[in-house]
């Protein structure tokens, strides 16, 4: 099948055409509200296309199959499992790491807390120990403190779980170091240790790190394929044999059990191959766009810069909305992600001549900022 005569698929607008280059620039739309706005390439949806498929809830899909092994090796873990979303990956995790009454320790601004819909209670029945966090990183002294005692009147404490990299840290990243120090404390006192790494690609290419260097240190780790690895859909959650056929079966309970899931699971076997070694690109460019953004007077403090994500303050009398109403009439999607702060994040459909573009506009801004102030 021609994926040109897909009906749902739009070709690109590009014109190379200098007479019209100007009125393609200011057309072009830059959405930087999150890499979950990244949609399928052309390559990738001949790969889904083509993909074969099986009833993946019988264990018969084997591009499902392929993935799901492809993730363990890469990963030094023994078994995998393919979940529609990183939501669901985290959560299925905490339901087998957890009993109902137990206690899960993670950092305040963590998405399993934060952007779960409150999962962890709903789908475990367990609480949670909320520590402040250095841009969303945790360290083990802070978990070895927050640890319940063995008392009938306590919470038991069963789980850690860490964010790599932490999306309201501004894309910070762990360094081995420190999580080999959480991990320590995780086996002093009988815990198990997961990992949210919806953008460990992210963080892994930042930091020259390799998957088997997260493998041997967590017991169970999601990594998601729907954010800046380009997929429509798709999440990975790893673990040991036993840990994955217990999530396998809450994944059912959940509803995640999918049948023809290969075509989509096809479009993270090509990101794995295409799209790892490209996320320094928009590492490069999150980079260029903090340094554009320090040189103005409406900016505040800009959170280090690590990976694809920025995030930076606005002074008063200036206002985050405001800002990001300016950037729209310009194309420019931006959140507001507090009263304070704006997020811009980066990926794969952010091409150079965009960062061009932000970069002009966000040069001229400050006299706009300054009169709507
Ligand atoms: C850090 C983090 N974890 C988990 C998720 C959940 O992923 P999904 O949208 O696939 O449920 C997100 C989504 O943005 C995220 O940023």
């Amino acid at each position: 099948m021609n994926i040109l005569l897909h009906r749902n698929y739009q070709k690109p607008s590009f014109s190379t055409d200098p007479l019209n280059r100007n009125s393609y620039i200011r057309s072009m739309i830059v959405d930087l509200r999150s890499d979950t706005f990244t949609k399928p390439s052309v390559k990738m949806l001949d790969a889904m296309f083509k993909a074969p498929v099986g009833d993946d809830v019988f264990g018969e899909d084997p591009t499902v199959n392929k993935l799901e092994a492809s993730v363990a090796a890469l990963f030094h873990k023994e078994e995998a499992l393919y979940c529609p979303t990183g939501t669901m990956s985290n959560q299925i995790a905490i339901k087998v790491h957890t009993q109902p009454g137990d206690e899960v320790i993670c950092e305040k601004t963590s998405h399993v807390y934060q952007y779960e819909g409150g999962g962890i209670a709903f789908n475990s029945g367990a609480q949670v120990k909320l520590i402040e966090g250095d841009r969303g990183r945790i360290q083990g002294p802070q978990i070895a403190e927050a640890i319940n005692a063995d008392d009938v009147h306590k919470a038991k404490t069963s789980l850690v779980s860490l964010e790599n990299s932490a999306n309201r840290g501004g894309g910070s990243c762990y360094g081995l170091d420190e999580i080999r120090k959480i991990r320590e404390v995780c086996d002093r006192n009988q815990l198990r240790l997961h990992l949210d790494g919806a953008r460990l690609f992210n963080a892994m290419v930042a930091k020259s790190q390799q998957p088997k260097d997260h493998g041997e240190l967590f017991h169970s780790i999601s990594v998601c394929f729907n954010k800046g690895l380009g997929c429509p859909i798709g999440s990975v959650l790893m673990g040991n044999t036993e840990f994955i056929r217990k999530a396998r079966r809450i994944r059912k309970v959940f509803g995640g059990g999918m049948r023809q899931a290969g075509y989509m699971a096809a479009s993270a076997i090509f990101a794995l191959e295409n799209n790892i070694e490209r996320l320094k690109d928009d590492h490069e460019h999150a980079k260029k766009i903090a340094a554009a953004l320090q040189r103005k007077s409406f900016v505040g403090s800009i959170l280090p810069v690590e990976t694809n994500i920025i995030i930076f303050a606005i002074k008063s009398p200036s206002t985050p909305k405001a800002v990001a109403d300016q950037l729209k009439k310009e194309n420019i999607l931006v959140i507001p992600i507090s009263s304070t702060q704006i997020r811009m994040v980066f990926h794969l459909d952010i091409t150079s001549e965009m960062v061009e573009k932000l970069i002009q506009i966000i040069e001229k801004m400050e006299m706009e900022t300054t009169v709507m102030a």
